[in-house]
């Protein structure tokens, strides 16, 4: 007679076979799993270590009892299974037949409802209970029972949208996929109450169709990008992260931060000009330009218009551009960028504190137009919902406090052999050393100081050897020790650290042929700027502002790179 062996301590009845190797748990499975009692022996144990004894009479009773159940159960569950394959082929088969129906289903617009008014999301408002005509992307998409809701994105707003009934049956809408772009026609009706949609209303569709579907399945939107995505994704799929809602939203604080810059000049009296991007002279250094061919001739894109606008004064008076500037740097910090919107500003007749005070009231004036308007404001809270407009006046803080300051909250910076290389020690650390008057103060050291003093800072009167060529010495009772200071600031601000660049420009002409001789700049490209000393000299000055780090300081973004449309950086210029 064949021997099955039950250990209840250690056999299994999911893996065990009822050998001795392998023996089951229990008797109820052992007796379930056997030809049936009267043809199999069984020995069972409770302890691994004991012997095993034959089962009783009144053991194998129950153990039959128990063999019945797990009989039921097995068979319920089968049942189960299989109606639940039924049920999923007749859900399938009920789908396939509907997308079959739903075929023979032709929308057509009803000629005898009252005529729909093409608008924009954004212009919907004043068409409460009308019919309207509404194209735009599907934004979000959900279907509940037989109705479908579409969130509408237009790039004026969103518009939650309803579909129903005979709308919401055809092929078209059965298939529908994010980011697809349709046309929606329907009544604008006021949300009820107790329930939010975006501007407070919904349309409800009663005619409708797709203008360029999306694709669905592998090469689906959400498949090509989502929170999850690589940064270097991200990079590569800008065109389609835009669509988002908080990259758009960037953008769209950016533009409104355009214009009331631009507004804001307007009521100082500046008048807006457009230089050159291609250029034969430099302004900030030979090592950050883009050097290229032009007809056989070395060019540059430009990367500063500063000494155009300076050319404007005599004719056009105070001046400023938003331009395109180039920056051939190899930093891949969050503040660089290879291309960038640079905002620069140049006045005549003016002081040094006046240029200060001017590029405080120009900054503070905007931020408070942003603020003061409902839709930037908006937009601004949403991204920055701790923000709060700078306090005036803007802490003013020289570049010899600056770095006797350094000095005392310990913040050191990397030692630096004659020929710029770091120095480290044995264990190749980089040496670290306190500030001296005459170094650069480096974007870390100004960072921490920024983040630490927490508000707005003017560093101003830099050491000429750390400047641009054209920068204006400070009066010789301000000069000190065995370096010349100059009339220059930057603008720092917490979380990004500089934003603007500005100064003085040198105005008289003999004194500006020095600073080319002493920069190794060939003066005769540059005989239009020193014209503009010959022929009626005055006291000017100007500054540069880096808009995507504005933008990243009042959106409180983690890198410039959020705040261009398409941003360039060493090795990318796509897309
Ligand atoms: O301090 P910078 O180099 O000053 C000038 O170019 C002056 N000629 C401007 C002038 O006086 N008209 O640059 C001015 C500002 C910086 O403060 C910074 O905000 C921005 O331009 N900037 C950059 N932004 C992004 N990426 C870069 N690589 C940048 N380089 C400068």
């Amino acid at each position: 007679m064949p021997i099955t062996y039950v250990d209840e301590a250690v056999g299994s009845d999911e893996t065990g076979e009822g050998t001795q190797e392998l023996p089951y748990k229990s008797l109820a499975f052992a007796v379930y799993s056997g030809d049936g009692v009267d043809s199999v022996k069984y020995l069972i144990r409770k302890d691994a270590t004991a012997d095993y004894d034959e089962a009783t009479q009144s053991a194998l009773k129950k153990a039959k009892k128990g063999a019945d159940g797990i009989q039921k159960k097995k068979k319920k569950a089968e049942e189960l299974a299989s109606r639940e394959d039924n049920e999923k082929k007749a859900e399938r088969e009920r789908k396939e037949k509907l997308l079959e129906e739903s075929k023979k289903i032709v929308l057509e617009e009803d000629p005898a409802l009252p005529k729909a008014t093409k608008t924009k999301i954004g212009s919907a408002a004043p068409h409460r209970g009308e019919r309207v005509r509404v194209c735009g992307w599907v934004h979000r998409l959900r279907s509940q029972k037989d109705i479908i809701f579409i969130v509408l994105r237009d790039g004026t707003g969103f518009l939650q949208s309803v579909l129903s009934g005979r709308v919401a049956q055809t092929y078209d809408a059965l298939t529908l996929t994010l980011e697809s772009s349709v046309e929606l026609v329907g009544v604008l009706k006021e949300v009820p109450e107790g329930k939010t949609a975006p501007g407070g209303h919904e349309l409800v569709v009663d005619y409708w169709k797709v203008l360029g579907p999306a694709p669905g399945a592998d090469d689906a939107f959400t498949n090509r990008l989502n929170e999850k995505s690589d940064p270097s994704i991200l990079a590569d799929l800008r065109h389609l992260v835009l669509r988002g809602e908080t990259a758009s939203s960037v953008l769209r604080l950016r533009a409104h931060l355009l214009t009331a810059f631009r507004e804001t000049y307007i009521s100082h009296n500046l008048l807006e000009v457009t230089p050159p991007c291609v250029v034969q002279t430099q302004v900030e250094g030979g090592a950050t330009l883009f050097k290229f061919d032009y007809y056989g001739q070395p060019a540059f894109l430009t990367q500063s218009s500063q000494l155009y606008l300076e050319t404007c004064l005599p004719s056009l008076g105070d001046v400023f551009c938003i331009q395109e500037s180039f920056r051939a740097e190899n930093s891949h910090t969050r503040r660089h960028l290879s291309e960038y919107t640079h905002m620069e500003a140049e006045l005549a007749f003016i002081t040094f504190d006046d240029l200060m005070t001017h590029i405080e009231a120009i900054i503070c004036e905007t931020v408070d137009k942003i603020v003061s308007q409902p839709g930037p404001a908006a937009l601004l809270k949403h991204l920055n919902p701790d923000f709060k407009p700078p306090a005036r006046p803007f802490r003013r803080m020289s570049y010899v406090d600056a770095i006797a300051w350094l000095n005392e909250h310990c913040i050191k910076h990397e030692k630096e052999d004659a020929e710029g290389n770091v120095v480290k020690d044995e264990a190749g650390n980089p040496i670290m050393v306190e500030h001296a008057v005459g170094d650069d103060i480096a974007e870390a050291a100004e960072r921490q100081m920024t983040d630490i003093i927490g508000t707005p800072i003017f560093l101003y009167g830099f050491p000429a050897e750390l400047k641009a060529f054209y920068m204006k010495k400070m009066p010789a009772d301000k000069q000190e020790g065995n370096h010349v200071f100059t009339e220059s600031c930057d603008l720092l601000m917490p979380g990004v650290g500089e934003i603007v660049g500005g100064s003085m420009r040198i105005a008289d002409s003999e004194e500006l042929l020095a600073a080319y001789k002493r920069e190794g700049i060939d003066p005769e490209p540059y005989y239009w700027f020193t014209d503009q000393r010959k022929y009626g000299t005055c006291e000017h000055g100007g500054y540069g502002l880096g808009v995507e780090r504005f933008l990243a300081w009042l959106a409180n973004r983690y890198t410039v790179r959020e705040c261009s449309l398409y941003p360039r950086w060493p090795g990318k210029a796509t897309p």
